[in-house]
């Protein structure tokens, strides 16, 4: 288990364009398990491979539903449909979230660990967290979506 450091906002890293992954080695399941432990210990619910400062076509995301984590590697949206209006955060811009629109239903074909095709469908909070972190590998924040203001949270439920 090795926990990464999360790039943030202001990080040349985050702004570029990702490489395809054309064969998967030690070092890219190292990666892979890398940024999974990293995404829990960081209580994300998604982590793409720019935002630990590897250039590559690969994200990981667990919301805490039945599909529990789910790797992509060179990930392709496929379909989308309808839109939904929510709160985005990301573990690149500590602390901050804000209002973006998505597709409510997303469909991704991606490889896996083996470069097996796999496809996966996704609504609602899933379909957010597909959108958030193929834009990751484009070099893409969701706080260039953000409609109204960027704000604050707050962690302390203490404090209302
Ligand atoms: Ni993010």
């Amino acid at each position: 288990m090795a926990i990464r450091k999360v790039r943030t906002v202001g990080d040349d890293v985050l702004r570029k364009k990702c490489k395809e992954v054309v064969e998967i080695t030690n070092r890219e399941l190292t990666l892979i398990e890398d940024m999974v432990d990293t995404m829990y210990e960081e209580n994300g619910v998604g982590l793409a491979a720019p935002q630990v400062g590897i250039l590559k076509r690969i994200f990981v995301i667990d919301i805490g539903d039945e599909n529990g984590v789910m790797v992509f590697i060179n990930p392709e949206i496929l379909e989308t449909s309808g839109t939904q209006c929510g709160e985005e955060g990301c573990l690149s811009v500590p602390g901050m979230a804000g209002q973006v629109t998505r597709p409510n239903y997303v469909k991704v074909k991606a490889l896996d660990e083996d470069m097996n095709e796999v496809e996966y469908e996704g609504e609602g909070l899933l379909a957010r967290a597909f959108c958030h972190e193929i834009d990751h590998l484009d070099g893409h924040m969701y706080t260039e979506l953000v409609e109204g203001e960027l704000h604050q949270v707050s962690y302390d439920e203490d404090e209302e």
